[in-house]
């Protein structure tokens, strides 16, 4: 049995009363959960609370609030910018036993469900009556809607269906003095006051606790079709992607760069989609309804950037498994962390047409320091997104704030912003205040000390 401080343990009396003793860990249990997708940070708190309900979850923040417990968010402990990171005397708050779809209504292509709920599990439930929720990311099996909705986040597919944002409709949240808010209306066009979603999406739990989410959905696509091209210039990328984006059914344009393609498919030659060597690897995705019209533009479109030059080789995928190891091939991210561990990693946003520039910039500012420094490049450059990866060596994790500080540096002038979908989380906060202008501060200053005056959710992140 755990021993706390009186004052926990007060708590602990009082939170057991509304969830039962199943609905706390401690101990072992706690510090045996990682809250980083490596798994090699455990949870710090003196408790991790499971409430079964959003009026549990009411009750467990209410009492949180009244002893002035700083209380972090738990939803599937993946997020890559230490949102998730917690304090020895922090209550975590889980959302994992919250995690039933409630509802799906085919009428409005809408779907009420519990935060806990993965993005896989919503995906899957949803696909076996015809429909389909757009957001994707490569953590689907374990990032859950509550914290997807947190961080709003992007993946995949943002440059069809856009963030998370954009497929909200409603949510039920708890605020830091455990009041309900719901806001769970299924209506696409709803003027009446402030849109209140849109306070908590993206809030990386600031503002309160993300509870349930009514989602919009769109009818299941039926036909998919990849293509993976290699393209020798830049300019070439670009004119690429003004000729996808004229395709209706184009879901995905990701760009790998030679050093992401060497890495990631070492034996290219024998065994990649495409033969390696050239600067640049798109990734092209259609998802449509009609066989016959869909494949006859998506094969049209290739046909059009062969005649006009912009491609070295394209390979598009025969059947849907070919599909998935095209996708592998962008997704392959085991081989990045084997390959360039120790690294940092970025998701920052630059300006499509300053992109290269950008690069270059970063890469001969990282060089001058550090002679050694390698990188992988790659991203959703529709979405200006651009992923890196940066190794200086074995030390690499001490001079992160250098390293981190010389990628950031050099956004302003090309017009970026130091987190694309990631969000600031622990890990990019110093770098917001100087990225963002003081009257914007001021702002987000004001909405959390509205929210949240004794600053007891999710303390550590953002500013
Ligand atoms: C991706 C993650 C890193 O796009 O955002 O793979
Ligand atoms: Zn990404």
């Amino acid at each position: 049995m755990t021993t706390f401080t009186p004052a926990v343990n007060d708590i602990y009396e009082q939170i057991v009363e509304v969830t039962g003793p199943s609905g706390i860990l401690t101990g072992d249990d706690v510090l045996s959960r990682s809250c980083d997708p490596l798994s090699v940070k455990p949870t710090q708190a003196s408790m991790i609370v499971r409430p079964g309900d959003t009026e549990q979850l009411a009750k467990v923040v209410g009492l949180c609030a009244l002893s002035n417990q700083p209380m972090v968010v738990h939803g599937g402990r993946t997020g890559v910018a230490g949102g998730a990171y917690s304090d020895a005397d922090d209550v975590v708050i889980s959302l994992e036993r919250m995690n039933k779809i409630e509802d799906i209504c085919m009428a409005s292509q809408t779907a009420v469900v519990q935060a806990g709920v993965t993005l896989e599990a919503l995906q899957n439930a949803v696909q076996a009556r015809g429909l389909f929720y757009p957001v994707d990311l490569g953590s689907k099996g374990s990032a859950t809607l509550g914290g997807t909705i947190a961080t709003n986040a992007g993946g995949n597919r943002v440059i069809r269906w856009g963030m998370t944002r954009q497929n909200i409709l409603g949510i039920e949240a708890v605020l830091a003095d455990g009041t309900v808010v719901s806001s769970l209306g299924r209506l696409l066009k709803n003027n009446t006051g402030y849109d209140l979603k849109h306070l908590f999406i993206g809030s990386e739990g600031t503002f309160g606790i993300v509870t349930r989410a009514v989602v919009k959905l769109v009818p299941l696509p039926s036909t998919h079709y990849v293509a993976f091209v290699s393209v020798p210039s830049f300019d070439k990328v670009i004119a690429l992607l003004a000729l996808a984006r004229r395709l209706p059914i184009l879901s995905a344009f990701e760009v790998m760069w030679s050093d992401f393609y060497t890495l990631a498919v070492p034996d290219a030659s024998s065994k990649g989609p495409v033969p390696p060597g050239q600067p640049y690897y798109v990734l092209i995705e259609g998802l449509g309804y009609n066989e016959a019209a869909d494949q006859m533009v998506f094969n049209e479109f290739l046909e059009e950037a062969l005649s006009s030059d912009l491609l070295v080789d394209a390979v598009v995928a025969g059947s849907e498994k070919q599909c998935q190891d095209f996708w592998r091939v962008r997704e392959g991210t085991e081989v990045i962390v084997r390959e360039m561990s120790p690294f940092i990693a970025f998701d920052i946003s630059v300006e499509i047409p300053a992109v290269e520039a950008y690069l270059s910039a970063v890469r001969e500012a990282l060089r001058t320091s550090y002679p050694h420094a390698r990188f992988v490049t790659f991203g959703h450059l529709g979405d200006n997104n651009i992923h890196l990866g940066i190794t200086v060596g074995p030390n690499t994790h001490d001079v992160a704030q250098h390293v981190e500080q010389l990628v950031y540096d050099a956004l302003p002038a090309f017009g970026g912003a130091i987190t694309a979908e990631h969000g600031i989380g622990r890990f990019k906060k110093a770098f917001m205040r100087e990225q963002k202008s003081s009257g914007e501060m001021e702002v987000m200053r004001r909405m959390r000390t509205a929210m949240d005056p004794a600053r007891l959710m999710n303390r550590e992140v953002m500013f």
